[in-house]
């Protein structure tokens, strides 16, 4: 069986401390050549979330190619999951220059012979109040997340997706048509992403590409939960308050992006999918338990 990074066991996670080692990762029981043969492209993939998708991937069999702005980041990241039997490089570019970002598909496509997965994880956030994000705040959010998934997006289909199809899978947030304290920015980036996401899936269709998203929750050990237990008064909740009681980790992602970028997905494309224990849709957040 193919492992993820983390302690292993079966079993719900009983919540509680914020503390990574809370989340048992589930082994896969996905076969490992799921995705043999394949390249995959993963922005932000050094480090969170985008490092625990290059490592399921990786282990399923694809190619991982990860880009980031930080090559420090990357080249630990290529070594990490070399080291695991992984076929993984890394190229350099801020998502937010479509032109650096353009070179990198392009060498993906010219060194790998191929481009089958692109997964847009890249995001920036710093927790905030509306009243304290300026201009170039809400800009900075905004372009990381909505342009800078549209310019790997409209690199990747001109590159090579529009000649031999693929899967593009956008990692979101579950803001869509909510308020959501400290995040105006990013509710308002990824409930454009999530736009996009659909209307990729409708325009590109007809060329085999699929496009979704995945709308992570409460993830334990991200930069993301970090930032905001540090800005928000009195921390984050220590127990997670989503009708699963407890936090996500980077592999319950992973785990989701494989299977959409696997051939058992061929028929799933527009959808934006909340991995977050049914936290986006427990309306009065009663925490009524077993009832
Ligand atoms: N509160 C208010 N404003 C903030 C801020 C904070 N905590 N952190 C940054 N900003 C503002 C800056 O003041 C600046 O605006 P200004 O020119 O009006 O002063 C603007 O955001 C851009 O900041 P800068 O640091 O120059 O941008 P950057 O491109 O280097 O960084 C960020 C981008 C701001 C999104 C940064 O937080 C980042 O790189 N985050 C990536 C990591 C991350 O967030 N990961 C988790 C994803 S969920």
């Amino acid at each position: 069986m193919i492992g993820a990074a983390g302690a292993t066991g079966p079993g719900p996670d009983p919540g509680g401390d914020v503390d990574e080692s809370n989340v048992a990762v589930e082994p896969s029981r996905f076969t490992p050549d799921l995705l043999a043969g394949r390249v995959a492209l993963v922005t932000g993939g050094a480090t969170g979330i985008g490092k625990e998708i290059c490592r399921v991937l990786g282990a399923h069999g694809s190619a991982v190619v990860m880009a980031s702005r930080k090559q420090e980041q990357l080249e630990a990241a290529v070594a990490e999951l070399s080291a695991e039997g992984i076929d993984a490089s890394f190229g350099v570019c801020d998502v937010r220059d479509a032109e650096a970002v353009r070179a990198v598909v392009d060498g993906v496509v010219a060194e790998r012979g191929a481009l089958d997965i692109v997964v847009n994880n890249a995001a920036g956030n710093f927790p905030a109040p509306m009243s304290a994000i300026s201009p170039n705040g809400f800009k900075a959010v905004v372009d990381i997340d909505l342009l800078g998934t549209y310019n790997v997006t409209k690199a990747s289909f001109e590159a090579r997706m529009r000649e031999r199809g693929g899967s593009i899978v956008n990692i979101s947030a579950p803001f869509e048509q909510r308020g959501v304290v400290y995040q105006a920015h990013v509710a308002a980036a990824k409930s454009g992403v999530d736009s996009l996401t659909r209307t990729c899936a409708v325009e590109w269709g007809p060329y085999g590409i699929r496009v979704n998203a995945i709308a992570p929750g409460s993830m334990l050990g991200t930069e993301g939960l970090k930032r905001f237990a540090e800005a928000v008064p009195g921390g984050v909740p220590q127990k997670p308050s989503n009708p699963l009681g407890r936090h996500g980790h980077g592999s319950d992602i992973a785990y989701l992006a494989l299977f959409l970028c696997s051939p058992m997905a061929r028929f799933v494309s527009g959808q934006v999918i909340a991995v977050d224990g049914a936290g986006s849709v427990d309306m009065l957040r009663l925490g009524a338990g077993p009832i």
